[in-house]
């Protein structure tokens, strides 16, 4: 992509989070999707058909020897990012790939090496930090809206039923809540609070053999904490609570993509409105195009090492979660 012409998409995996990523694209001005793989070329045709793509391919490694597509979106579940990711940037294409990033932190470290090796952008699809929530939620913070933060809670869970084939109940496909929701709180205690010096956590294997149901607390440097919960078996309210030396932020359901915040501060109480127009996927769309265009490899709001960061503290969490409560510790392994 140059500054003077449309970043070229490429969809891998035309699933659930593909069809939004394709609604989304519709409001993005200097961007389109001109190709999409399925295993199954019905399935490519359907996903073309509704979104007016115009290339369709039967594998993902046809789509990656287009020389039309600039960027891959990796839309395909957890356990083939890694390969998804590793094969775009092979074929020279900068790669947005979904959350969770990999299945570990040496996956995810593996992806950033040869992201870095090609010189070719990569970035976590963490559509959050993109939002006008997420971008009100810095600000108030740097402005110091509530003091200094000293404690986040969050979580993000719902009650599906049990059915080992879906992607959520499947260890293969990287199924459990830990990886698929765990990640939203995890990543809201990093951005408020920085990179946790130690965990504990405790939770649920199911008859499937994922987690179902975890609950960690991470300990942040300076005595702070933050307390996750992520759940497929137990309903949650997917809220999120900011507490800081001088009030607290309340981000409402669902606390990965509010429509509003409330700032408990000295001041009083202030509702701030974060609504937005359209599907939210389409601010980490913007960013990858204004990153590429200026010549940028990745974003310093989703940058590589947090990436590899926050997998680490999964790693650790879901350690400890296997091992009935034993405590992790990611200090000694952060980037
Ligand atoms: N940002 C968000 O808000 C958000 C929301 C939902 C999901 N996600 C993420 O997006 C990813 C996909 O989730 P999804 O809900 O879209 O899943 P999904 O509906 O099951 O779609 C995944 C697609 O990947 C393709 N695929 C390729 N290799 C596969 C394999 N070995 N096993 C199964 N499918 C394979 C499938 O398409 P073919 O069978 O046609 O090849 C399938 O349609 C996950 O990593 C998830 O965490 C993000």
């Amino acid at each position: 992509m140059t500054a003077d012409r449309s970043m070229r998409w490429g969809v891998v995996g035309p699933g659930g989070i593909a069809d939004r990523f394709a609604t989304a694209m519709t409001m993005v001005d200097d961007g389109e999707i001109v190709a999409v793989s399925s295993r199954s070329l019905d399935r490519a045709d359907a996903f073309a058909d509704r979104h007016g793509v115009a290339r369709r391919y039967s594998s993902r490694d046809d789509l990656l020897a287009d020389p039309d597509v600039d960027a891959v979106y990796v839309a395909t579940p957890h356990a083939q990012h890694q390969a998804d990711t590793l094969a775009a940037l092979a074929a020279g294409k900068h790669v947005l790939c979904e959350k969770a990033f990999a299945l570990d932190a040496e996956q995810a470290t593996r992806m950033v090496e040869a992201a870095r090796a090609a010189d070719l952008f990569l970035m976590e699809a963490l559509w959050s930090r993109f939002l006008p929530a997420y971008v009100r939620l810095r600000e108030l913070l740097d402005d110091g809206a509530v003091g200094e933060p000293l404690l986040v809670e969050a979580d993000f869970g719902f009650r599906m039923p049990i059915d080992p084939a879906h992607r959520l109940f499947d260890l293969g496909q990287g199924g459990g809540a830990l990886l698929d929701l765990g990640i939203y709180p995890v990543q809201l205690c990093a951005f408020v609070l920085g990179l946790p010096e130690r965990v504990v956590a405790d939770g649920v294997i199911g008859g499937t053999g994922v987690d179902e149901v975890v609950a960690g607390v991470l300990h942040h440097a300076g005595d702070r904490l933050g307390v996750v919960k992520a759940s497929i078996r137990v309903p949650m309210a997917c809220t999120a609570r900011i507490s800081g030396s001088d009030g607290w932020i309340d981000l409402p359901a669902f606390m990965h993509c509010p429509s509003s915040i409330t700032v408990h501060g000295p001041k009083g109480v202030q509702e701030i409105d974060t609504s937005f127009e359209g599907d939210g996927l389409r601010f980490e769309i913007e960013e990858v195009h204004r990153r590429v265009a200026a010549g940028d490899t990745e974003s310093p709001v989703m940058s590589l090492d947090e990436s590899v960061a926050l997998m680490r503290v999964l790693d650790d969490i879901g350690a400890s979660v296997r091992s009935g409560g034993r405590p992790g510790d990611v200090v000694e392994s952060r980037p």
